[in-house]
């Protein structure tokens, strides 16, 4: 029953009648991966430059995640956070020696890595004996779905229809560093920002503005909470891109590519923040379960060991060429912004044409911030593949542009 055979039409219909309908899906159903390529059900090769937006670093079936992933399921998945178990100190370690932060607590998604920073920094404040509640995030940030963190999203389309959200948010935006001095005061709990706003649009910060961030953060003591759930790991060519900015934030969230694929999400926490936290202050059921952290250790070996960081600086820049270049030549994009393998382009007009498009041509990519074509590949793209996908797209802007 739970492996039946179906077509992609009976899927469609099946899901129409029983899956909550959150989501508005392409008419395409994959089937399986192998490396930057999906093929779906009716045997089409796509070239993936999305990786299920940002999460299948190493790109699909790799063998070397799998063979982790499989060993792992073989012999112990589960036993909950009621006992040790060998990786997830391992995985704390690593993480720690990437970010500087000394302490990770481990959840299965973004939105819970930003929900724990959230309460470790009103944590932080009770803990000292002078509660604060405010915290100041951006405009155009995203930081996920649950209460918490959508109360730190600034999008009204996704927070009117569940209001009351916390109270005490102050939004203020982006790389305006005068308003953001203005906002932040005693009051102020933290400062969370995504380093690259990723929904809400690939806007990199600048540096002037991590800068503010830092100088507001030691006059009034708020802690600073990096969200980089979708800007961490690699994504950009540096471990963590909140470094690269200046900022030395006392949290930082991380989610997507660090399990491949397997939900595997952590807040990283300075010392200062840690001595604040006791036990029972915050948990998880699944949280750091062993297949989690072999995955995400898995992860870490291709990143660190295997070479993948090193070379996804040189690859993003090759990347950036291909999207000047096209930029340039296309009158519908307005821009190209982003850094390593995380870019946007901005068009002149909604971006969903060419995505779909795109699916005609061949290759996966997304909208976001309504104008904004998102390109975030797997984490192992070669240049040939690179190529390869933008030749891709590239096409679609052509057929789009000579159909306006
Ligand atoms: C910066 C950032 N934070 C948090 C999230 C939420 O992550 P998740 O969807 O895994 O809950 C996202 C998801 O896109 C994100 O981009």
């Amino acid at each position: 029953m739970s492996m039946q055979t179906t077509t992609a039409d009976e899927i469609q219909a099946r899901e129409a009648r029983h899956v909550l309908q959150t989501y508005r899906r392409a008419p395409i159903t994959f089937v399986r991966g192998q490396g930057v390529r999906l093929y779906d059900a009716d045997g089409r090769e796509y070239l993936d430059l999305l990786s299920g937006i940002g999460v299948a670093s190493l790109g699909h079936a790799h063998p070397g995640l799998a063979r982790a992933i499989a060993e792992q399921a073989q012999t112990l998945i589960h036993t909950s956070n009621l006992f040790y178990h060998p990786f997830q100190g391992q995985l704390a370690e690593r993480l720690a020696g990437l970010s500087g932060l000394p302490r990770a607590f481990f959840c299965n998604s973004g939105t819970e890595a930003v929900e724990a920073c959230l309460k470790f920094a009103r944590r932080y404040w009770y803990t000292r004996g002078e509660p604060r509640a405010e915290i100041v995030a951006l405009e155009q940030s995203f930081h996920g779905r649950t209460f918490g963190a959508l109360s730190v999203t600034a999008d009204e389309h996704y927070r009117a229809p569940f209001a009351p959200l916390l109270a005490g948010i102050r939004f203020v935006p982006a790389n305006r560093p005068t308003e953001l001095l203005a906002a932040v005061s005693k009051a102020t709990a933290a400062i969370i920002a995504e380093p690259i706003q990723g929904e809400g649009g690939v806007r990199p910060l600048t540096p002037a503005f991590a800068a503010a961030i830092m100088e507001a953060s030691s006059k009034t003591g708020a802690l600073v909470i990096a969200d980089e759930v979708q800007s961490g790991l690699g994504r950009t060519g540096y471990p963590f891109y909140s470094a690269a900015l200046g900022l030395r934030p006392h949290l930082v969230s991380v989610g997507k590519a660090l399990g491949g694929g397997i939900a595997v999400g952590a807040a990283l926490v300075s010392q200062e923040v840690a001595d604040t936290i006791s036990v029972g202050d915050h948990g998880s059921t699944y949280g750091g379960n062993l297949l989690a952290c072999r995955a995400a250790l898995c992860f870490l070996d291709e990143l660190v060991d295997g070479g993948l960081l090193a070379r996804i600086g040189r690859v993003g820049r090759h990347v950036e060429q291909r999207l000047r270049s096209m930029a340039a030549k296309h009158p519908l994009i307005k821009e190209a912004r982003g850094t390593g393998l995380m870019w946007g382009l901005e068009l002149t007009r909604d971006a969903g044409p060419i995505v779909q498009e795109g699916l005609v041509h061949g290759v996966i990519v997304n909208r976001t911030a309504e104008n904004v074509v998102r390109l975030l590949p797997p984490l192992v793209i070669t240049e040939p593949e690179v190529d390869e996908g933008l030749g891709r797209l590239d096409a679609a802007f052509r057929a789009v542009g000579a159909a306006a």
